[in-house]
């Protein structure tokens, strides 16, 4: 096996928590992925990504660890984990841990002995300053999750750094007892059968030292500039890389990068620095922020979103980077509800997101039920969310003095909980997800949109996707082409080639509900084309002016 051998992979993403439960705790486990390893092998994905299922206490899904090397017992126990590895190594199925060392949960026993006071061994795991010169927060520094960055300690009068929630402190870097300790953790579930990780937040790891006020009027003035892609952040992915990576040339390596650059993912990236193998970014899922606001009502302009995703795309292929290709992850609400249409065009518009985004350049990720076109569930009152940034977000949208009703049609459309209702296996009770009851609830519509149905339809997003994934392996302009955008200004059509080798690919997509003209640039016309996939049932011929449906989205062959 060639060590990229990612470049013409797809990932399946599982959120356990809501993938499949077998023991009727409402809270999905290890056996039940394990009872859905040949669904996964059906639709032809590569690797499996896992989020988290360490010992934890939950405050963020599993994002707040409290023990690297145990697991939290509703997932499951060591061994079937263990049986996991081995079933789906068995099927040829790759497994990607999910890894999280910005911050441990508060709740680890290296940050209760750093509690115990400044001379505590494990004290400087963690980031502690005393008060500001006002005797508050020691700068400005925002949570991400809202709120201050810092937490007041009475017992030693400092405060810690936590970018995300109370519970998430942050682990210092500058240590190198703590950088140790994670190669460490690392190597070990690379022992255990690990084939790769998934590096949580990993480009928010090195804190520029003076912790200064974040006045930076380019920034959200909530300290990014200060620790985003931080002044030792490519030192620590080389060494962990040597430490880690190395000794095994295959190993996948996907870092998430929150609000990082081109030029900064390059050097992630681009083999020739022993650093990861690719980035998951997210200007594109940014681009329907109004004024760089999550929590507000948005609508897209497909020509930004054109304009971000070129820019990655022409950036790392030049750059001999590797970008991760997404629409969806337990963070996002679904790409269907979100830049398709979620009633009469679902299955069209879901398959249309999928054609535009699986030929570009780079490592697909399918989030579990993107393949069945799932939809955001739409909920209608506050307790069916559980998702912590939600609740937060819904206390200081109630405090800036929003009505029940704009903050409830925010959550609807931006909460991460759109993204993390069970998954819908079948028309049954829950959807066939659980026999108990679930931890949150289902969508209302598992009766029409779910895997049962998905399998036996040939038509269906589901096979779709099956035959995007194999298209990746067969025609290598999909994975090595560069790409070049068309018509950049067109407001309802996403259309790009992609050249390697005297082969060309064309994809066009209509991001809208009404029929569209497409002029094709004339360089296209008299050349052989062979329709390699398109998503209405009839045929679209090939002319000057392609008469695009809704949604419609064609890719050819041009040689
Ligand atoms: C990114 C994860 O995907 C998200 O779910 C989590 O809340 C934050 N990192 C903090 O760990």
């Amino acid at each position: 096996m060639h060590h990229d051998w990612w470049k013409s992979a797809t990932v399946y993403q599982i959120y356990p928590k809501s993938f499949n439960d077998t023991n009727g705790d409402g809270i999905g486990d290890i056996n039940g992925i394990i009872e859905k390893l040949d669904y996964i092998k059906t639709l032809g994905a590569d690797v499996l990504w896992l989020t988290p299922m360490y010992r934890s206490p939950q405050n963020d899904n599993g994002y707040d660890i409290s023990d690297y090397y145990r697991l939290q017992p509703e997932f499951g126990t060591m061994d079937d984990l263990r049986r996991l590895f081995n079933e789906a190594h068995k099927r040829n199925l790759k497994i990607v841990m999910d890894i999280v060392v910005n911050h441990t949960s508060t709740a680890h026993h290296w940050f209760q002995e750093a509690l115990k006071g400044k001379n505590n061994p494990y004290r400087d795991y963690y980031i502690w300053r005393d008060p500001g010169e006002n005797g508050g927060a020691p700068n400005n520094w925002q949570s991400k999750f809202g709120g201050s960055a810092w937490a007041y300690d009475v017992k030693s009068n400092q405060y810690y750094l936590h970018l995300y929630d109370v519970s998430q402190a942050d682990l210092n870097w500058e240590n190198k007892h703590v950088r140790d300790e994670v190669y460490k953790m690392m190597n070990f579930w690379l022992d255990q059968g690990s084939d790769g990780f998934r590096l949580d937040v990993i480009n928010n790891i090195s804190k520029d030292q003076r912790f200064p006020d974040d006045h930076d009027p380019s920034s959200p003035g909530d300290g990014r500039p200060f620790y985003t892609d931080g002044p030792r952040v490519h030192d620590y992915l080389h060494e962990m890389n040597q430490q880690v990576f190395r000794k095994r040339a295959e190993t996948l390596t996907v870092g998430e990068m929150s609000s990082t650059t081109i030029d900064n993912c390059i050097r992630y990236t681009n083999p020739k620095y022993g650093e990861l193998s690719m980035v998951f970014t997210f200007h594109h899922l940014k681009v329907d922020y109004p004024n760089g606001q999550k929590w507000a009502l948005g609508t897209l302009h497909l020509p930004d979103l054109k304009k971000v995703m070129a820019d990655w795309q022409k950036g790392m292929h030049d750059g001999g980077g590797w970008n991760a290709l997404f629409w969806c992850n337990h963070d996002q609400p679904r790409i269907v509800s979100r830049f398709g249409d979620e009633g009469e065009y679902r299955v069209i518009s879901a398959k249309m997101l999928a054609t535009t985004l699986h030929l570009m350049q780079g490592t697909p990720y399918v989030y579990q039920g993107e393949e069945l076109g799932m939809t955001n569930p739409n909920f209608s009152s506050l307790d069916q969310y559980r998702d912590i940034e939600t609740l937060n977000a819904y206390k200081l949208l109630k405090k800036q003095g929003k009505s029940e009703a704009e903050i409830m049609a925010v959550l609807q459309q931006k909460s991460r909980d759109n993204g993390r209702t069970p998954m819908q296996w079948e028309a049954g009770k829950n959807g066939g997800f659980t026999t108990g009851t679930p931890w949150i609830p289902l969508a209302t519509n598992a009766q029409t949109v779910n895997a049962a149905l998905a399998l036996e339809d040939p038509d269906s997003v589901f096979h779709y996707y099956r035959k995007l994934i194999g298209l990746r392996k067969e025609f290598s302009v999909i994975r090595d082409g560069d790409f070049e955008l068309i018509a950049p200004e067109h407001p309802d059509i996403f259309a790009y080639v992609r050249s390697s080798g005297g082969k060309q690919l064309l994809v066009v997509s209509n991001f809208t509900n009404r029929s569209v003209p497409f002029s094709v640039p004339k360089a296209f016309l008299n050349v052989k084309h062979t329709l390699l996939i398109h998503n209405y049932p009839d045929a679209l011929h090939f002319t000057a002016c392609l008469p695009l449906r809704p949604y419609e989205s064609a890719a050819y062959l041009l040689n």
